[in-house]
């Protein structure tokens, strides 16, 4: 019967296993050939031994990498070994024949490794990121399912703006009708909290940013969590408990992930341990302003100051209580402050930036309408979102967390491009 290298690590040493694997690398010396394999669920050493098995050491000699095999061979437990296992391969048989393999064992540029992207997915740190992305979208159904909330899918082309008007893709509808990619399912979350009183989306959202940061993509994926008769203090609470959970998941699930990513574990400890700290809009301004950068009141804060922040902090912060000028129009005002929003952004740490931005919706019809027109929305297209207001209205509050900016943190990425397996930028359109 067939087994997977990943299934190896239960089985016991001296038994029998049949692989079906690709080739990575294969190095022979004289009678001996070690190969290194894989085969989607990880990586293994076989070793043949020509003196007893001269047909497959004659084999090994001629392969290439990324061959299709077939082995059958005896499991070693060998603590030498990488991964603590070796195969001793009696049978080999090759299934296909690969290409000359552009992507060799020498350094090759980002951009080349990304031209390859297609291929690039074999190795080890792309196999291990994106093994920590698809732990992550598991883990967030099981926090999720396992507090009530209804996985609820928002639509992608929609006819209203969510967030700011200049970062719209517009799509034609064959001249006869105009709709922008959705830059977020909130909107749509809320018609669903107000149905089933907890839902989440998770899926892709654009922003037309042309801004060139590792920070950006063009298409990225959000966790959209929204609840019905919810203020911001609830909100931030379950956000800190959310983000606890999935990096406790992946501390607890991916190690073998992280130690190939040779991620440092010791600030993914303290998130998953210590309380994340608070701070409001302003006493983030004062603090900056002691870190030597100094920002008028009203000004939003840029990648260099959410830097710093994660750093002085060093481990999530939540920054709440923004100036209502610098967010988007659907924020609930500061009952005291009004020109407060309700509203939080979590920093994480190590220079990551903003992972999550969420706040409390505004629930009063003519509050809503107001900010509509303040920010030059058309009213129209915002009718069905106006009647949430009209028909049993409740405060409620939501966020949305970037799944590329958490996976790019937790794993210790440069860039958001490492975080998703096609990632769409300005200069990355292709594969
Ligand atoms: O702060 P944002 O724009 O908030 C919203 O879209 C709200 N409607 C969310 C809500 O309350 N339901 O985006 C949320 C998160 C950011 O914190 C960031 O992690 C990520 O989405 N994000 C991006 N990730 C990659 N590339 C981009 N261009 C991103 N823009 C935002
Ligand atoms: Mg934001």
């Amino acid at each position: 019967m067939w087994t997977d290298i990943a299934s190896l690590a239960r089985l016991e040493s001296g038994q029998t296993v049949k692989l079906q694997a690709w080739l990575q690398r294969v190095r022979s010396s004289g009678r001996i050939a070690f190969l290194q394999l894989r085969d989607g669920s990880g990586f293994l050493q076989a070793v043949i031994d020509g003196g007893a098995h001269p047909e497959a050491l004659e084999l090994a000699k001629r392969l290439a990498p990324e061959d299709a095999l077939e082995l059958t061979g005896v499991l070693r437990k060998d603590p030498r070994a990488p991964g603590g296992l070796e195969l001793d391969t009696q049978l080999l048989a090759r299934l296909s024949r690969s290409e000359a393999y552009p992507i060799t064992p020498k350094e090759h540029g980002v951009d080349f490794l990304m031209d390859h992207r297609h291929l690039w997915l074999r190795h080890r740190r792309p196999w291990a990121t994106l093994r920590v992305r698809a732990a992550l979208e598991r883990a967030i159904s099981e926090f999720l399912d396992g507090r009530g909330f209804l996985r609820f899918d928002a639509p992608i082309f929609t006819p209203n703006a969510a967030e700011g008007t200049t970062e719209l893709f517009e799509v034609d509808l064959f001249g006869e009708a105009k709709v922008y990619l959705s830059q977020s399912g909130q909107l749509y979350a809320e018609a669903g909290a107000l149905a089933f009183s907890k839902v989440y989306t998770l899926g892709p959202a654009f922003r037309a940013e042309k801004s060139k940061t590792r920070r950006h993509l063009l298409e990225f994926w959000m966790l959209e969590p929204e609840m019905a008769f919810c203020d911001q203090q609830g909100n931030m609470a379950l956000q800190e408990e959310l983000i606890r959970f999935l990096v406790a998941y992946v501390l607890e699930r991916c190690q073998d992930e992280l130690e190939i990513l040779e991620r440092d574990q010791a600030p993914l400890r303290r998130a998953a341990e210590q309380p994340f700290s608070r701070v409001s809009y302003e006493e983030a301004l004062q603090l900056l302003a002691k870190l030597g950068r100094e920002l008028p009141w009203g000004e939003d804060f840029g990648a260099p100051d959410e830097t710093l922040l994660g750093q002085h902090f060093g481990h999530p912060v939540f920054v709440h209580s923004y100036p209502a000028s610098i967010k988007a129009f659907y924020m609930q005002p500061n009952p005291q402050r009004p020109e407060l929003a309700e509203c939080a952004d979590l920093i994480a740490p190590e220079g990551y930036g903003e992972i999550i931005g969420g706040s409390q919706r505004i629930h009063d019809l003519e509050l809503l309408r107001t900010r509509l027109a303040s920010h030059q929305l058309p009213e129209a297209a915002f009718r069905w979102y106006l009647d949430l207001r009209r028909y049993g209205s409740v405060p409620h509050s939501g966020f949305g967390m970037g799944l590329e900016r958490v996976v790019a943190w937790i794993c210790g990425l440069d860039h958001l491009r490492e975080a998703i397996p096609f990632p769409r930028m300005l200069t990355r359109l292709e594969p």
